[in-house]
């Protein structure tokens, strides 16, 4: 008799990603599924994005971010400690988080906590955080759970916060489920709904450009509590969102094609 015959089937679905991510090297190329080379690619438009935000009418404060299924602290080291003057880190692997320690060299000085906790449990600290990045971890999550921790980051956000997901996006309308790390991936119609069902307002979407053909389409979001009585806010207008070539960038056009 398996183990598994005791498990609920989330419990399942969590120990396998565990058991997957325990294999992994602690490495940039171990974090990306062997595409470590899209790293720059990744932070470059990532960078992009967080500069239109502060430009924006209201933008969050850049006191303290946290970094959720951080790894090694890849995000954290090349993009979030540039920005923030404290970055928390949390990921359920508690050896990723000892080599974050190493491989965030100099920019260790900017770290504040390390949470060694799944987000399925993990819950911020109330009003403690400017944004909230989670990127390349939310397929980790059931629906349900993911609702419910998308709903605690908002009560982890100090006024003007937000929260940022980052996330594979499959090209058909279906979940595509990956039985060796245990994820999914989800549509653009069903992530959108788990967002509303958490009670957020997709505040802008931008498309990851230049990432390597066959790898699945990649989108930023920026996501922000609706307010009560919501009329909802006309925050994507272009005006607020300056051209992506006033910002010096020139390679592509998607990453400001997307509004609401
Ligand atoms: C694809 S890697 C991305 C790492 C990092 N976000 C990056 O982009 O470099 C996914 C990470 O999520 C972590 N992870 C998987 N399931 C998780 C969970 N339930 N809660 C927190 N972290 C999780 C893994 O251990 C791994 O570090």
């Amino acid at each position: 008799m398996t183990t598994e015959l005791f498990q609920k089937p989330d419990e399942k679905f969590y120990t396998d990603a565990a058991n997957y991510w325990s294999e992994i090297p602690a490495t940039v190329d171990g974090m990306l599924g062997g595409f470590g080379f899209i790293s720059q690619t990744d932070i470059k438009d990532s960078k992009l994005l967080l500069k239109q935000l502060f430009n924006c009418k209201n933008p969050p404060g850049r006191d303290h971010a946290l970094d959720c299924g951080a790894g090694i602290g890849r995000i954290s080291k090349f993009l979030l400690t540039d920005v923030f003057d404290k970055v928390d880190l949390v990921e359920q692997n508690p050896t990723f988080l000892e080599q974050a320690k190493r491989y965030m060299g100099a920019k260790l000085s900017r770290i504040g906590d390390f949470y060694t906790e799944g987000l399925q449990r993990f819950r911020p600290e109330s009003k403690k955080y400017d944004v909230v990045w989670i990127q390349w971890v939310v397929g980790h999550l059931t629906d349900n759970d993911l609702i419910d921790f998308l709903v605690s980051c908002q009560d982890g956000l100090k006024p003007n916060g937000v929260i940022v997901v980052k996330e594979n996006i499959t090209s058909t309308d279906e979940v595509e489920m990956d039985r060796q790390d245990s994820s999914v991936t989800r549509p653009m119609r069903l992530l959108r709904q788990i967002f509303d069902k958490a009670n957020l307002e997709c505040y802008r979407q931008a498309k990851q450009r230049n990432f390597p053909k066959g790898l699945y389409s990649v989108y930023m979001f920026v996501l922000k509590p609706k307010k009560v009585n919501d009329v909802v806010e006309e925050s994507t207008n272009e005006s607020e969102i300056p051209p992506a070539e006033e910002n010096g960038n020139k390679e592509g056009h998607d990453q400001n094609e997307e509004t609401r």
